[in-house]
């Protein structure tokens, strides 16, 4: 973990959406870390806002950021030429060094889920492993990276709220019959999406989610994103989503 000041080289904003490529020096990240980002504006908001990477190469890093409150707006604000300080790579990564060649791999992202997903999947193509991308969201407009996944040769399942673009309904009616056929399982997004797709996960199934609780601090100090996970001795602890996590086995995790 490293802090840093990077700049930005390009932002773009569409609807609710702003994406963002950063450039300076930044360690390496593995996907599914996320960075502390904050901007330069002063104390308002004051703490710095966790936002997983999208993607990144030698030189720059990619956020996709959705505005929710004051801190996401602003980071999505941000122009070609501003400064923004950067703490991180943070986070474990999901344990994609473990599927093979030949492995079926299914990713259920929502919102703001799926730009880790999306960085799982570069990784993934690179060793030719071509997952099964199902995306759910309210509309289509909330239809993340799709041109992205494409360039990829990844075609994701769509479902929409709505009916506006794929099909009809919620991600779980798209995701049910694969979940049972994948060796393993890669999900990240709403915590009612998560909570839906964990009643669908066996034991069979390596299934690794991703949480996205609230931070303050990012780096283990204020304990503020703790969240119940059960041990391999059987005692359930808090684990701290910034550091232990945010990603964790979906069997483990204890929904409150
Ligand atoms: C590990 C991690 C990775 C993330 N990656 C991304 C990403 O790639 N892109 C992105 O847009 N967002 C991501 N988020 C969520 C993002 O951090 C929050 O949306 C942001 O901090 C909200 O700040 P704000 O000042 O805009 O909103 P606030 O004013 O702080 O809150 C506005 C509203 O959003 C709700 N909210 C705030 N944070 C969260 C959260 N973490 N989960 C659910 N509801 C929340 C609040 O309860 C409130 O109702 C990630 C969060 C985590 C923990
Ligand atoms: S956000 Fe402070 S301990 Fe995780």
């Amino acid at each position: 973990m490293k802090k840093t000041l990077l700049r930005v080289r390009e932002s773009r904003q569409f609807g609710d959406y702003g994406l963002f490529r950063l450039e300076g020096e930044f360690e390496p990240s593995m996907p599914g870390q996320f960075y502390m980002l904050k901007g330069d504006w002063g104390y308002t908001p004051l703490l710095a806002r966790p936002i997983s990477i999208m993607t990144e190469d030698r030189h720059t890093v990619s956020f996709l950021v959705k505005i929710v409150g004051e801190g996401s707006r602003k980071l999505t604000e941000v122009n070609a030429g501003d400064s923004m300080t950067a703490v991180g790579p943070l986070g474990n990564h999901f344990p994609f060094e473990e599927v093979k060649k030949g492995d079926n791999v299914l990713m259920i992202g929502g919102g703001v889920g799926v730009p880790p997903l999306y960085y799982l999947s570069e990784k993934l193509v690179e060793r030719e492993i071509l997952p099964v991308f199902c995306q759910g969201a309210r509309s289509r407009n909330d239809i993340l990276l799709l041109e992205e996944l494409r360039a990829l040769s990844v075609e994701p399942l769509i479902s929409t709220e709505d009916g506006s673009s794929g099909t009809k309904g919620l991600i779980t009616d798209i995701a049910k019959e694969r979940i049972g056929k994948a060796d393993f399982v890669f999900a990240c997004g709403p915590k009612g999406m998560l909570v839906a797709v964990s009643k669908l996960v066996d034991g069979k199934t390596r299934a690794y989610f991703s949480l996205e609780e609230r931070m303050a601090c990012g780096f283990g100090i204020c304990l503020g994103c703790a969240c119940g996970i059960k041990h391999d001795d059987g005692e359930t602890r808090y684990d701290r989503v910034c550091v232990e996590g945010p990603i964790f086995e979906a069997g483990k995790i204890v929904w409150d």
